[in-house]
């Protein structure tokens, strides 16, 4: 059992394999092609690898660690394209992780993420007792936060360059997207920093819009009209 109060997440499997939650009643990605879902919805719209190269420390800060995908996906883009960064960090915020099985299935379909997915598994799930469980990978570190993100991010005296804003639907998971969790995720944003997300809906909008951001609608990926991205 994980460290917290939170029990695993319960996981059902659609076609395609792909994980859904039984808690939210939401899939963690896209059926078809979460990983370029990945590439245009967060690494796109945050401007990455681009901005990342002309830096030597990186930090990127996530809402919802999820299967990893995301991690994953930008790990392996800044092992391909790291330009001058040195140091990739990559900090998530998660309630409820996934179990060890449940995440090696849902990232199975992707061979080439295999060795940062084992090397992941080896320290998961986060041992008893700790709040903040940091995996060291060559030049990169990943610090998951466990526990709400309403009170992790508040308490993370951290702040972030770009921002992955990844929880379930806000129609079925508004908790994380709350105006006062906006304003703690500007807070903890550098200056020019930026965000992006996969929901354009107009209250998430003008939620980050309240919090300070500048924010744009963008092109969405696959069947999705629109996302959001933004800066400070
Ligand atoms: C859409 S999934 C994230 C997908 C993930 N980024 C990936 O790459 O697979 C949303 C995540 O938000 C987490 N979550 C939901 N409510 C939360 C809360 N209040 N605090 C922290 N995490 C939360 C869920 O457990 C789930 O892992």
């Amino acid at each position: 059992m994980p460290n917290h109060s939170e029990p695993f997440a319960a996981i059902s499997w659609n076609e395609g394999d792909t994980p859904v939650s039984i808690q939210f009643d939401d899939p963690y990605f896209a059926r078809e092609g979460g990983r370029a879902e990945t590439r245009h919805v967060f690494l796109a719209a945050n401007d990455l690898p681009t901005r990342w190269q002309s830096q030597e420390q990186f930090t990127i800060a996530e809402l919802g660690f999820g299967t990893g995908l995301n991690f994953f996906e930008t790990l392996a883009t800044w092992q391909r394209e790291p330009g001058n960064c040195r140091h990739l960090r990559f900090v998530t915020f998660e309630r409820y992780p996934m179990a060890s099985d449940d995440l090696a299935r849902a990232l199975a379909p992707w061979p080439d993420l295999t060795e940062n997915v084992n090397h992941l598994l080896e320290h998961w799930p986060p041992p008893n007792g700790t709040a903040c469980h940091i995996i060291p990978f060559a030049g990169a570190s990943l610090e998951i936060h466990l526990g709400d993100a309403n009170q992790t991010v508040t308490e993370w005296n951290g702040s972030a360059d770009a921002w992955y804003l990844d929880g379930f639907s806000p129609a079925k998971n508004p908790d994380l997207w709350s105006a006062e969790l906006m304003a703690q995720v500007y807070g903890h944003t550098a200056p020019q920093g930026t965000f992006a997300t996969y929901t354009a809906a107009g209250w998430v909008r003008r939620n980050l819009a309240n919090a300070g951001f500048n924010v744009s609608k963008i092109t969405g990926f696959g069947r999705k009209r629109h996302s959001l991205a933004g800066y400070r």
